[in-house]
């Protein structure tokens, strides 16, 4: 192997620029040359590489988003979109490619290794946490802290004013974020699509408090809450109850941001790794950190198993 190429793709999350640093400087510290490819699988197709030396990398360590871009690339899907990706791999002598991105992208790069004998290394880098065979993915750790951040403060006017708050935190389809902040927030309620919402429940409960003089209330809600979003939500409890509500969707402010410690350190333990798991030939696999051990994982198990949410995060959730 002499040539390896890295991309970021789907969702951005804060410390895929750390990632792509470790990346190249594992690969040049092997003796491997590397090039970036720009906007994801999109840049693969239109063949948007740049080479990458020590000193591109330089200074981005502590930079949220990701100097190569990303894209949600439909051209991807289709079997002609992969064709082109792998013969501009072939015309610059790429030997091994690194993804770094969500369950997405890895189908991708499953994909381009099945049809195309590509050797690839996924590395696990999503807000959502939402990935089986590693503990946690980078940028997690920073969207939690940002969004409680956030939910602290809302915590400052809902006090003030006496007022029912619902926050809409990101996770289409998994409760992860939702369920970190709501427990470190101490939200009164945390709404997730992997458990039923039973907002008879949650009315009682807003009621109960009020009626004991604890007037400030927070419900979390994951976005993918089968509920329904925030706004929903709120229309329901007040058709049910007569609470009044006001909402704040936090968003892609989650997304951004100066990545953690904790991010900028997994994201270069994986980078590393990513790096040796193509050399070592262990690919497809995406490289993890279980128990503070490094693992891989057959890049399908990433989105085919469920990874499951810590039950016991989900009774101090209900309880607390
Ligand atoms: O996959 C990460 C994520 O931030 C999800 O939590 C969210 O539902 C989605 O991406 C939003 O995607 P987009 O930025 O493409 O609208």
């Amino acid at each position: 192997m002499k040539k390896l190429a890295v991309l970021t793709s789907g969702g951005d999350s804060p410390g895929m620029n750390a990632c792509i640093r470790a990346t190249v400087r594992r690969a040049l510290n092997r003796g491997l040359s590397v090039s970036g490819v720009r906007k994801g699988y999109e840049g693969l197709i239109d063949n948007d590489f740049v080479d990458l030396k020590s000193s591109d990398v330089s200074n981005i360590i502590q930079r949220g988003g990701t100097i190569l871009h990303s894209a949600r690339s439909e051209r991807f899907h289709a079997v002609e979109g992969r064709k082109s990706a792998a013969a501009n791999l072939e015309k610059h002598e790429v030997d091994g490619l690194v993804v770094i991105g969500g369950d997405g992208s890895f189908r991708g790069a499953d994909a381009l290794a099945s049809e195309y004998a590509i050797p690839v290394v996924g590395v696990p880098a999503t807000i959502d946490n939402d990935l089986w065979g590693t503990d946690l993915t980078i940028g997690f750790d920073t969207a939690v802290n940002t969004a409680l951040d956030a939910i602290d403060k809302v915590r400052d006017t809902a006090a003030a004013h006496d007022r029912l708050f619902i926050v809409e935190v990101m996770g289409r389809s998994a409760g992860f974020i939702a369920l970190e902040v709501g427990v470190g927030a101490g939200a009164e309620a945390v709404l997730i699509p992997e458990t039923p919402t039973d907002l008879e429940r949650i009315c009682r409960k807003v009621k109960d408090r009020v009626s004991m003089g604890r007037t400030s209330n927070i419900l979390v809600v994951a976005e993918g809450d089968e509920a329904g979003n925030a706004f929903e939500i709120a229309r329901k409890i007040e058709d049910r109850s007569g609470l009044k509500s006001r909402i704040t969707v936090l968003g892609h402010v989650q997304r951004g941001g100066s990545p953690t410690t904790a991010d900028r350190v997994l994201a270069s333990k994986l980078g590393w790794a990513a790096v040796d798991a193509l050399l070592d030939g262990a690919w497809p696999c995406m490289v993890g950190e279980i128990s503070s051990e490094i693992t891989h994982i057959p890049l399908q198990d990433s989105w085919t198993k469920r990874k499951p949410l810590d039950p016991l995060l989900i009774t101090l959730s209900e309880n607390l």
